[in-house]
C-alpha cells in the first residue's frame, strides 16, 4: 500500500506536521509526504499546454509525483487553517492537478488513475469555520482519483490547546488510519 500526503504547513515542527507524523505511524505500506513549502513545485500558469497534450510542460517535482498519484492506494491532504481555507502553497501545489481535469473534459484522454481511499486533516487556531477548507480539500481528492474519502479530522483550537492533548482528535486520526487501511 502507498500513501502521498500532501503538507502544507510550513511549520516543520508545527501541529500540521506532528498529525502528519502521528498518521504515518500508523498506515501500513510506504508513506510519502510532500512538504509544499519547501517541494520543488512551481504553481500552474495556466498556460494551456495540457489542452492540447497529455501532461504538464512544468519539469519538476510534481512530474514524478504524477506518477505516484496515478499508483498510490492512499492521498491524505493535511493543512492548517488560513483565513478559513487550505494555505495558499497546498493550493499552489494542488492547481498543477488541472491537467487531470484537461485530460479528461478537454483532450478527451483522461489518465489511468487507480481509485483511491482519501482523507482530510484540518488543524485550526480557533477562528472562521473549517468546512471552506473541508470542500475545497475534498473536490481537489476527486480530482485526482479518490472515490472513497474518510471523515475530515479537525482540530480547530490551537490558539489555547495543544491538539495531542485531545483524546478526540488523536482517536479521530487513528480512525482515519483504520480507513486508509482498509480496516473500516
Ligand atoms: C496567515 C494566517 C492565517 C490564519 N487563518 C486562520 C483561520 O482562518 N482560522 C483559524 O482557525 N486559524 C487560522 N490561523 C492559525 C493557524 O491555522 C494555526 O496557528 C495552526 O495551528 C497552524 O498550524 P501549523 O502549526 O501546522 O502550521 C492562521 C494563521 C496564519 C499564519
Amino acid at each position: 500500500m502507498k500513501t502521498l500526503v500532501f503538507n502544507g504547513s510550513p511549520r516543520k515542527n508545527g501541529d500540521t506536521a506532528r498529525s502528519v507524523q502521528y498518521l504515518s505511524d500508523r498506515l501500513a505500506g510506504e508513506v510519502r509526504v510532500v512538504d509544499c513549502y519547501r517541494a520543488d513545485i512551481s504553481p500552474c500558469v495556466d498556460c494551456r499546454y495540457c489542452r492540447t497534450n497529455n501532461g504538464c510542460c512544468i519539469n519538476d517535482e510534481m512530474q514524478d509525483i504524477y506518477r505516484y498519484i496515478e499508483e498510490c492506494s492512499n492521498i491524505v491532504i493535511a493543512s492548517p487553517l488560513y483565513y478559513s481555507e487550505l494555505t495558499g502553497r497546498l493550493l499552489d501545489t494542488a492547481s498543477r492537478f488541472q491537467m487531470y481535469y484537461s485530460a479528461r473534459y478537454i483532450v478527451g484522454k483522461p489518465f489511468d488513475i487507480k481509485p483511491k481511499r482519501g482523507g482530510v486533516v484540518l488543524i485550526g487556531g480557533g477562528s472562521g469555520t473549517p468546512e471552506k477548507a473541508s470542500d475545497t480539500a475534498d473536490f481537489i481528492l476527486r480530482q485526482i482519483g479518490v472515490t472513497q474519502l474518510g471523515e475530515t479530522v479537525c482540530f480547530h483550537n490551537t490558539d489555547t490547546a495543544d491538539p495531542f492533548d485531545s483524546k478526540f482528535f488523536l482517536t479521530k486520526l487513528c480512525g482515519l488510519a483504520d480507513f486508509l487501511n482498509g480496516r473500516d
